[in-house]
């Protein structure tokens, strides 16, 4: 499975979470190319036919980014609404993602509990609803979003245990089915807790 990870953080080198989990992630072995999108693009203008070809050329296509205001770095809504263009990703002739992946990698900032999806709190899932709408509509399959609160405040030592989980599961081919993987994941969970129990 060929992997395509596209950074987008606007200070990439002054950042404590997402570099680390580039590096690890890159460290793995897993991803077939690694971008610091902001880096590529410094002044905003993209190159559209460069990017549609490295989609084309990967399965598995990665966005991760810190939380901006709920939303997305700007590069990154930018980078969508010019990529993903009419007869590539969509209309008549634009099946050129059909079937490929989508997996959406966040860093949060705030706490798990004003994200509880409760009333004034939406859940990330929630936020990240567009990300699933766009992969329904350009025919990808949305994966399970992964995501970290208290970015700012977490421990190298948290930061770079996720990194590790994400670094196991990246390729993992079982996440293309999202419904399937969350499941497992579920019923997983249960038999630990009833193995912490000693109910097994
Ligand atoms: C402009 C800006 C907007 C932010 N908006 C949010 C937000 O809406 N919600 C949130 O939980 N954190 C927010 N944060 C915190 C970032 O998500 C956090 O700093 C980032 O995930 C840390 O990752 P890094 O170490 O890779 O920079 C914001 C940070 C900045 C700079």
């Amino acid at each position: 499975m060929k992997i395509l990870n596209l950074i987008f953080h606007p200070d990439l080198s002054g950042s404590r979470v997402n570099k680390t989990w580039k590096q690890q992630l890159d460290e793995s072995g897993k991803i077939t190319t690694s971008r610091d999108m902001y880096a590529e693009y410094p002044d905003f203008q993209i190159d559209i036919e460069r990017e549609q070809r490295l989609l084309r050329e990967h399965d598995r296509i990665i966005f991760q980014f810190p939380m901006f205001w709920y939303s997305v770095p700007p590069l990154l809504k930018k980078w969508l609404d010019d990529v993903l263009a009419y007869d590539f990703a969509y209309g008549e002739n634009g099946d050129k993602l059909k079937g490929k992946d989508m997996q959406v990698i966040v860093s949060v900032g705030g706490r798990e509990k004003f994200y509880s999806g409760f009333d004034i709190f939406a859940s990330v899932p929630d936020l990240l609803r567009p990300f699933q709408l766009t992969a329904n509509l350009v025919q990808m399959n949305y994966l399970v979003p992964e995501y970290m609160f208290e970015a700012d405040a977490s421990e190298v030592g948290t930061i770079e245990s996720f990194g590790r989980t994400l670094a196991k599961k990246i390729d993992d081919p079982k996440r293309s089915d999202p419904r399937q993987y969350l499941y497992n994941e579920m019923t997983s969970d249960v038999e630990d807790s009833y193995e912490e129990l000693g109910l097994k």
